[in-house]
């Protein structure tokens, strides 16, 4: 290979098609035949993709094909909720399943490449990308990334409906300061390693391919020049051997990070620092051929990409059967299919989370004479898909008033008014909600943010609805009917004013295609709630950024003590706390029972407890374990969740769900960075939310230094064919 020709391997161009950033290089035919592209962002279909492959691969020197990338990251053509909304399952069976589907859809498109999941974590509802991850919490967090990336990759290596996942974004995005998108992230290595590391380290185990360097600085250092984090913890600390992948022209934004003066400076530096593919700069191609002929170090890293570009696309068979993923009548079968959107609609029920229920308002008969439906939310297909939804359709997704209108029965007279929408603060359509509400016996308000207002460069500095929205609660809470709120939204909102007036709310995220069948589902008492928050809802932005994993500090607050950790104006706990979320009937939890109340660092500790379902529905609860550690040489959160499981219980009914929790949970990083297990007591804490209450105690009886890193998968779902 020439240079040149290697250089080529590690320039992605973009397709013209999809811009998330300054306007990309675009590939051409000809840029092809010359071999300066080694992947294309954003191109896809069997056709499109057939036909540029066969440019690469019978009118180039080399005949090497190309590999397509895009962002499929709820779904490509069938949409499934939101990353986020899919979280609050805490069903991660079923996000594998999601992922797995998606990936079916997207590879016969002709797409190789899937830049997803993105397990970045987040605790500051301001940042728009909060929507894309998996919230708040590390062991969540590493759950759903192997989920995901299981999903997306298959279990059969080499078969044409396998992708090459990205962990994105490394590392620390989510901890932007004043969750302004693409802004500084400063925080220490104790918390970069406790926190933000663990969901990539568990993509990295579970075999992800790929991963996708951050736009932000990391405390003083940008990512896209991080030769610390890229080189020596991600390949040498973690054994990591896949592709690194630049963002959006993160390259080149080294200039504006200001640690690079010219574009050659920075190829250089993010070459040097391990970065394997340039997305869309086209910085590679101009600059590091003559860099690399002044400086063998470059060509050595140079020669190091392209070979795992190589290895990368001789693991999809690329190099036997080029045209393996461009197959049209594949592409016909396998899209929008009836099984891949009776799963949408599974995954939207199971994303549903209950907030409020005040007087068991839901759910709703469904031979009501009369249901008002009110909110321009309630109407938009486009926002019910949410954000980065691929090739997903708008008029092939299932709106909340249609999902309703499907539902009721035929006598049901369904009265729907716009009333206010997210994006303006005009009222006018306040009288023709109020009279279709005083005209019903019930009201369902739908309410929140369009599919706009979350996902990239959408951070929001308040978080109450937007628009007229508010007032419009108000009004319909005035009219004194049995009022539901619907959320279609992408982040934590501030509800107390929602939550006032509103006996009823329903967090239904951007629940995807299906969004209307499956919030109809719920609200009508078809399928059970049971989703669970996977990020905490704040009753002021003030308050954030948060987490239920919160250090105590030394003056933990009190409302006795004026001089401890708290606001005069708000209360400092959340308005809704991480893992809550109500079901239509009621459990209840024993105090959970331990194996032991003594055991030696190496030993494993089982926890028991056992559930009651003590309402008259059937229901699913998620059960949560915590753990805090009681005394260390090192401050520790409150609690941190080391497990959970889902149990289905028929009225009346009780189940024992046992944990086992072993080294890796009792392990903390000592001043060296390495593991270390410390003698003394660790409290258990179990119950259906992270405010549980039923505990236990147990004692550590030595400590003792770990060698190596452990393993940042949770227990339950390690061996590879886990089925959990
Ligand atoms: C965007 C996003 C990244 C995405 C990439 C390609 O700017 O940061 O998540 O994968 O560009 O679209």
């Amino acid at each position: 290979m020439t240079l040149e020709e290697k250089v080529g391997q590690l320039t992605q161009m973009g397709g013209g098609t999809q811009a998330t950033g300054p306007q990309a290089a675009t590939g051409t035919e000809e840029d092809i035949r010359r071999g300066h592209i080694g992947s294309f962002l954003g191109v896809w279909g069997a056709e499109t993709t057939r036909r540029l492959q066969r440019i690469a691969v019978e009118e180039t020197r080399l005949h090497i094909p190309l590999l397509f990338a895009s962002d499929v990251i709820h779904g490509f053509r069938t949409i499934f909720p939101v990353p986020l909304a899919e979280a609050a399952s805490w069903d991660v069976a079923l996000a594998e399943r999601c992922a797995r589907v998606a990936a079916l859809e997207a590879t016969a498109h002709g797409l190789h490449w899937d830049y997803a999941p993105m397990v970045d974590i987040a605790r500051d509802a301001r940042w728009g990308r909060v929507v894309e991850g998996a919230g708040e919490d590390p062991f969540l967090g590493s759950a759903f990334a192997v989920a995901r990336v299981r999903g997306l990759q298959g279990h059969t290596p080499g078969s044409a409906d396998a992708m090459i996942a990205t962990a994105k974004h490394f590392v620390a995005y989510g901890a932007a300061e004043a969750g302004r998108d693409y802004n500084t992230a400063d925080i220490s290595e104790r918390t970069l390693r406790e926190v933000y590391l663990p969901p990539f380290r568990a993509a990295v185990e579970a075999g992800a391919g790929s991963i996708m360097a951050a736009f932000n600085e990391l405390a003083g250092v940008p990512m896209h020049a991080n030769r610390r984090l890229l080189r020596d913890v991600l390949r040498d600390e973690w054994g990591f051997r896949g592709v690194v992948v630049s963002d959006y022209a993160g390259i080149e934004q080294l200039m504006a990070h200001g640690v690079a003066a010219t574009p050659a400076d920075a190829a250089r530096e993010a070459l040097s620092a391990g970065i394997d593919v340039d997305m869309v700069s086209g910085l590679y191609l101009r600059e590091l051929p003559a860099l690399a002929r002044r400086d063998p170090r470059l060509s050595r890293a140079i020669d190091d990409a392209v070979r795992r570009v190589l290895q990368a696309k001789q693991s999809l068979g690329l190099f036997d059967d080029p045209y393996r993923y461009s197959d049209v009548a594949r592409e016909a079968a396998r899209t929008s299919t009836p099984e891949a959107r009776a799963l949408s609609r599974e995954a939207a029920r199971e994303s549903l989370v209950l907030l409020e229920n005040r007087g068991q308002i839901l759910p709703l008969p469904k031979g009501l004479a009369t249901l008002a439906v009110i909110g321009a939310l309630a109407d938009d297909t486009r926002s019910v898909l949410g954000n980065w939804a691929a090739v997903g359709r708008p008029q092939e997704a299932v709106s909340i008033l249609a999902g309703i209108r499907a539902a009721v029965s035929p006598k049901t007279r369904v009265l729907y008014a716009r009333g206010a929408s997210a994006r303006s603060d005009d009222t006018s359509g306040f009288a023709e909600a109020e009279s279709a509400a005083r005209s019903a016996d019930a009201i369902i308000a739908v309410v929140g943010e369009t599919e706009d207002m979350s996902g990239e460069a959408r951070s929001r500095a308040r978080l109450e609805l937007p628009g007229a929205q508010q007032g419009l609660i108000e009004r319909l809470a005035a009219i004194q009917k049995p009022l539901v709120v619907i959320l279609l939204n992408g982040r934590p909102l501030v509800l107390s004013g929602v939550v006032a007036r509103a006996p009823a709310v329903l967090e239904a995220w951007y629940p995807g295609s299906e969004g209307g069948n499956a919030v109809a589902d719920v609200v009508f008492g078809d399928h059970d709630p049971s989703g669970k928050l996977p990020i905490s809802f704040p009753r002021a932005v003030g308050q954030l950024p948060m987490s239920y994993a919160h250090k105590p500090t030394g003056r933990p607050p009190s409302d006795s003590e004026s001089y401890t950790s708290k606001y005069l104006d708000v209360a400092v706990t959340p308005l809704y706390v991480f893992g809550h979320g109500l079901g239509y009937t009621r459990f209840e939890y024993d105090t959970p029972r331990l194996s032991a109340t003594r055991i030696d660092p190496e030993g494993e500790l089982r926890v028991q407890v056992t559930v009651h379902n003590t309402g008259q529905r059937a229901g699913d609860e998620v059960v949560q374990l915590y753990l805090r550690d009681d005394v260390a040489s090192f401050t520790r959160p409150v609690r941190s969740l080391r497990g959970f499981a889902r149990v289905s219980l028929a009225p009346g009914s009780a189940e024992e769900v046992t944990f086992t929790l072993d080294r890796d949970d009792f392990a903390l990083l000592d001043a060296d960075d390495k593991r270390v297990i410390e003698a003394g007591t660790f409290t258990v804490f179990v119950g259906g939310s992270s405010s549980a209450e039923r505990s236990a105690q147990f004692e550590v009886t030595r400590g003792e230094r770990l060698t190596g890193r452990g393993s940042a998968v949770p227990r339950f779902m390690r061996s590879a064919s886990a089925r959990w």
